[in-house]
């Protein structure tokens, strides 16, 4: 089984120096300087690279060519650094560390924050819309909108700001996760399987399971992380009096739920491919739960 901590690691530099290419074709040239350095620094500040590697590793499982899902994976994962900017600010969760550097308001103050976050989202449709292949760009544009929308991620970060701790209950937070969270990575994956010119939707029940396991994880760690192993504040979910998978079945209920939920997800990759057992995707689920940021 190929580790998909090893693998990342490999891939995560040839990665971003691909995304510089790909966004020197792109409006972003074009912008006002502070608003490149907003932008470039949300971007290309280290995050794990989860999305793009969900969008690479699937179109490849599928049986397509690695190279034709890069559009997709630049395009989430700017979705996802936008709503990371987002997420952090004063009126939102208010945190003032991201992946070990202040948040981009910290840094670049929170009008030119809040307008980064907007240039991203521009930026990753810009993206998927320079494709050739005309029904392949429509086709990941739908899924990235309907991820990105009022029904995925925004419509869930409005859920869970209005969500307490004390009131929320399993099925509610498990709807939260599906949509603020879990919404984006299974638009990773689809758009991923779309790049290889198959049917995307007999990957959806596995996409979704990866989503519900990686804001498990999340919630997780900000019980057990340190600040110098997560990049970010931990404990502010409990300080802050927020619904998390932890608050509403306890730590040690919430944590078998995440390893119930790894396994589902690898039995349900072996249901949609039977060779898959080499790729790093096989071992994504064993890597999310067992991961310290
Ligand atoms: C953090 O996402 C926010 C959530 C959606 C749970 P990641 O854990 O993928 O953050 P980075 O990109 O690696 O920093
Ligand atoms: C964030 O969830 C989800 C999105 C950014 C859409 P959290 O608020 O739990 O993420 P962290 O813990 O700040 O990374
Ligand atoms: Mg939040
Ligand atoms: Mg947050
Ligand atoms: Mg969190």
């Amino acid at each position: 089984m190929t580790d998909f901590g090893h693998w990342i690691s490999a891939e995560r530099s040839l990665m971003e120096s691909q995304w510089m290419t790909i966004l020197q074709g792109t409006s972003h040239v074009r912008s006002p300087k502070s608003l490149q350095e907003a932008v470039e620094y949300a971007f290309l500040s280290g995050g794990k690279r989860v999305r793009p590697a969900l969008a690479l590793l699937s179109c490849s499982v599928a049986g397509g060519e690695t190279e034709r899902a890069i559009p997709a994976g630049v395009a989430c994962e700017m979705v996802h650094a936008y709503s990371l900017i987002h997420d952090d600010l004063p009126c939102m969760d208010d945190d003032a560390l991201r992946r070990g550097q202040p948040t981009v308001h910290v840094r670049f103050g929170e009008d030119l924050a809040v307008l980064a976050g907007d240039a991203l989202q521009a930026l990753a449709f810009e993206i998927l819309a320079l494709q050739d292949d005309t029904q392949l760009l429509s086709d990941q544009i739908r899924i990235l909108a309907e991820a990105a929308g009022p029904s995925g991620m925004v419509g869930g970060q409005v859920l869970d700001m209005h969500a307490s701790a004390s009131e929320t209950t399993f099925a509610e937070i498990q709807v939260i996760h599906a949509c603020k969270t879990g919404a984006l990575l299974t638009s990773a994956v689809l758009m991923g399987v779309a790049a290889a010119d198959v049917s995307w939707q007999p990957w959806r029940p596995y996409a979704e399971t990866i989503g519900a396991l990686f804001q498990a994880t999340d919630d997780l760690l900000d019980v057990t992380g340190s600040a110098q192993t997560l990049g970010k504040t931990p404990g502010k979910d409990a300080a802050t009096g927020k619904a998390t998978l932890v608050s509403v079945l306890g730590f040690e209920a919430a944590t078998e739920y995440a390893q119930g939920l790894a396994e589902k997800a690898q039995a349900q990759l072996l249901e949609i491919s039977a060779p898959i057992q080499d790729s790093p995707l096989y071992d994504l689920p064993r890597y999310l739960i067992q991961r310290c940021r």
